[in-house]
């Protein structure tokens, strides 16, 4: 093909007689040119994306910087089932570290043992999200932990009633003036103290990561292969990209609603731009081979019902993301994408339980 491109020389001179003649072949190059980085980039732009990323330091907002003492007490109120109103539900209940910080359901269980319209996600890595939620409505983790708390569905506890009920606990009152600098409980100091611990749950050093770091033994052979096909043939990381596996985006990947809501509208619900009807937040992938069943609806229960439900290019069409189409993936090919999903595990997240005041 390069035998078309003319040599780059601008200033050498031509006869007349040859310019018309040049034109034409620069042109045709250009036009060569523009068609080889039209198909090539989105290729080579692929390749680029399948470079690895390895988890950055955890960021803290300006407003909220971390510190033990703040995190030991964000894990208090995350743990102490007194913030909701019955004195029975706490974070905890819907977000358990022993079931990978999810609930192990496929959809969340909330005041009065009722069933919500949307799974449980895990609270693993949630720090690095710029938004919250499956539909994204919450920016910072500070806003979203108040949003349970005060959903009457969920903890269903007025936050007048839970300020007086901590102010009324001597030893919390004590943690917040250490933490805070003063003994009246705020809202907003209850949040930035639940969001400082969520910050401190991260999934780390998978054998993705030792592999990526020269320990070519960290992955088995099969997890290499499914590595490969997520970052190639399967088009995984169009979406599941980035330190995390997640592009923090939207998409509607064509999940049938199985919740007690007939059809679950998304992220249209924030933004109601008809292109976000049934676009959810594509999660993070590195640690969920502890927080099953998957999907904002809980209606895939294993990794490999997950793959399936890809490889037939999803369930429902209306709407559906043009990345979303049936791959025609053999056997091996998918058990090799669950093995690279396993491989995404980080070490145990150990957690002591704390002692309430
Ligand atoms: C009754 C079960 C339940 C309780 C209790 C509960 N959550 Fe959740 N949590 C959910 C569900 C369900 C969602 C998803 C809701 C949605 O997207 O609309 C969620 C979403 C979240 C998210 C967003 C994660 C992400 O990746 O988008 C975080 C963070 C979170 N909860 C933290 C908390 C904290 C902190 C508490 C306690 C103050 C709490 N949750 C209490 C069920 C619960
Ligand atoms: C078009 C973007 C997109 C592509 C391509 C894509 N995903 Fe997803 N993925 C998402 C979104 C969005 C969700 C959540 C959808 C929902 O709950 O309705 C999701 C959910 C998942 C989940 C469930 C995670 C959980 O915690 O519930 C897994 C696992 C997953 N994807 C793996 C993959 C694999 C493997 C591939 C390639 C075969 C893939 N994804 C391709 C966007 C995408």
């Amino acid at each position: 093909m390069s035998r078309n491109l003319q040599p780059y020389n601008p200033l050498k001179l031509r006869p007349l007689e040859e310019t018309g003649r040049a034109y034409a072949g620069a042109w045709r190059a250009m036009v060569l040119i523009i068609l080889l980085v039209g198909v090539l980039a989105p290729v080579l732009s692929q390749a680029e994306d399948s470079v690895y990323e390895p988890l950055p330091p955890m960021p803290h907002p300006a407003d909220n910087p971390t510190s033990t003492e703040k995190v030991e007490l964000g894990k208090m109120l995350y743990f102490d089932p007194r913030l909701s109103g019955s004195n029975w539900i706490s974070c905890a209940t819907c977000h358990n570290p022993s079931l990978g910080f999810g609930d192990g359901l496929s959809r969340a269980l909330g005041h009065g043992q009722k069933e919500l319209g949307r799974h449980s996600p895990t609270v693993i890595n949630s720090g690095y999200f710029d938004a919250q939620f499956w539909d994204g409505r919450a920016t910072t983790l500070e806003e979203q932990a108040l949003g349970p708390i005060q959903a009457p569905g969920e903890m269903n506890q007025k936050m007048d009633d839970l300020l007086k009920e901590l102010a009324a606990i001597p030893g919390y009152v004590a943690k917040f003036k250490r933490v805070f600098g003063t003994s009246v409980i705020t809202p907003g100091n209850i949040g930035k103290a639940i969001a400082a611990f969520e910050r401190s749950i991260v999934s780390k050093n998978a054998a993705y990561d030792r592999y990526w770091k020269g320990d070519k033994k960290a992955m088995s052979a099969s997890a290499v292969s499914g590595m490969n096909l997520f970052f190639g043939k399967a088009k995984c990381s169009i979406c599941h990209n980035g330190p995390i596996l997640s592009d923090g985006k939207f998409h509607n990947i064509g999940v049938r609603n199985h919740g007690p809501l007939k059809e679950d509208a998304g992220r249209f619900n924030v933004t109601k731009e008809g292109n976000d009807k049934g676009a959810f937040k594509t999660p993070g992938l590195r640690h969920i081979t502890r927080s099953a069943p998957y999907m904002h609806d809980g209606s895939e229960v294993t990794l490999m019902d997950v793959i399936e439900f890809y490889d037939r290019g999803g369930d429902v069409k209306k709407n559906l993301s043009p990345y979303i189409t049936p791959l025609n993936l053999s056997r091996q090919e998918k058990l090799d994408l669950v093995e690279f999903m396993k491989a995404l595990e980080g070490e145990p997240i150990l957690i002591t339980l704390p002692v309430l005041p």
